[in-house]
């Protein structure tokens, strides 16, 4: 049995422009890992499965993006073994958090060590996985662009922890690209550089064009901005697609402050270390 850990990832700010013929949206913006895990566990079968942890239910088959990825792997090493995947998911769903793509790049990391695919080769799959996974198989800070699949590591950011809040509703990416475009592809919301934690200043303002398309899709996004931004006394920023909000902090204290000043009713709220990698093996077994 072997296990590894998947990171979250928050996009901390993203810039959006017009869709591409392939119906792909060019985008812009340092992701970074946070402290959020999913666990997965990979074995040796009679067949193929995937399961959550506890029996509970995931994606089935090659609905679940992991379960892809170990396909993937497989036919490239030219296996054709069972394997069982199992999956103790922590990272909330439909969040704007990337946690199918960090299952999904954990999975490759897992079925390359077991199936001796080199990582090389578990980069060439990613992007066709999904538009999140080569952020996710490298992970730490980058600035990434193209549709997501062009990942320059930059070098870690230091001195921060994110306060992170999930709001009570769930935006499918898909659909928030869709109303970006019929919102006729406006601004988002923007943290000035002067605002931002010292470490970040030199990138320029924090941008995501995403905001207005969220907002669109679910209104009550907006009210639960406003909301953290008056208990924190701070800019409060949307990752991603949403609804996925979260603001800077100087440390654990600090941020661990700004979650217990959130008000009931959220899906997820916790301090959130940065990390330096999108998913490590824990157990070689
Ligand atoms: O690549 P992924 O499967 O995560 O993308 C899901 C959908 O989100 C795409 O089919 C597309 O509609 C939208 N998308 C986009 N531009 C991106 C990434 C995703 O329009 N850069």
């Amino acid at each position: 049995m072997m296990r590894a850990e998947a990171y979250a990832k928050v996009n901390l700010g993203l810039r959006v422009a017009g869709r591409r013929e392939d119906g792909f949206h060019p985008v812009s913006g340092i992701f970074q890992s946070i402290g959020i895990v999913d666990r997965l566990a990979l074995a040796g079968a009679e067949e193929d499965s995937i399961m959550g942890t506890g029996g509970r239910p995931v994606a089935d088959g090659l609905d679940n993006l992991a379960f892809r990825a170990l396909a993937a792997v497989r036919a490239v090493a030219g296996s054709s073994a069972p394997l069982e995947l199992t999956l103790d998911k922590e990272i909330p769903v439909a969040a704007g958090l990337g946690g199918g793509s960090a299952d999904a790049a954990a999975a490759l990391g897992l079925a390359g060590r077991r199936l001796g695919v080199e990582p090389a080769t578990l980069a060439t799959i990613a992007p066709q996985l999904g538009s999140d996974v080569p952020f996710c198989l490298i992970g730490g800070t980058a600035r990434v662009s193209g549709r997501g699949d062009i990942v320059t590591p930059l070098d870690p950011l230091t001195d921060i922890v994110l306060a992170v809040v999930v709001p009570p509703v769930e935006i499918a990416t898909p659909a928030a690209f869709r109303a970006w475009d019929e919102l006729g592809q406006p601004q988002g919301l923007r943290i000035k550089q002067s605002a931002l934690p010292p470490v970040l200043r030199d990138q320029g303002d924090l941008q995501n064009d995403l905001y207005p398309a969220a907002v669109s899709l679910a209104p009550e996004l907006d009210d639960w901005r406003a909301d953290l931004e008056e208990r924190w006394g701070r800019p409060a920023m949307l990752s991603g697609s949403g609804p996925t909000l979260y603001s800077f902090f100087v440390d654990q204290d600090e941020a661990a402050g700004a979650v217990a000043a959130v008000p009931a009713g959220s899906r997820f709220a916790e301090a959130c270390d940065l990390v330096a990698f999108g998913w490590r093996i824990t157990d070689d077994g």
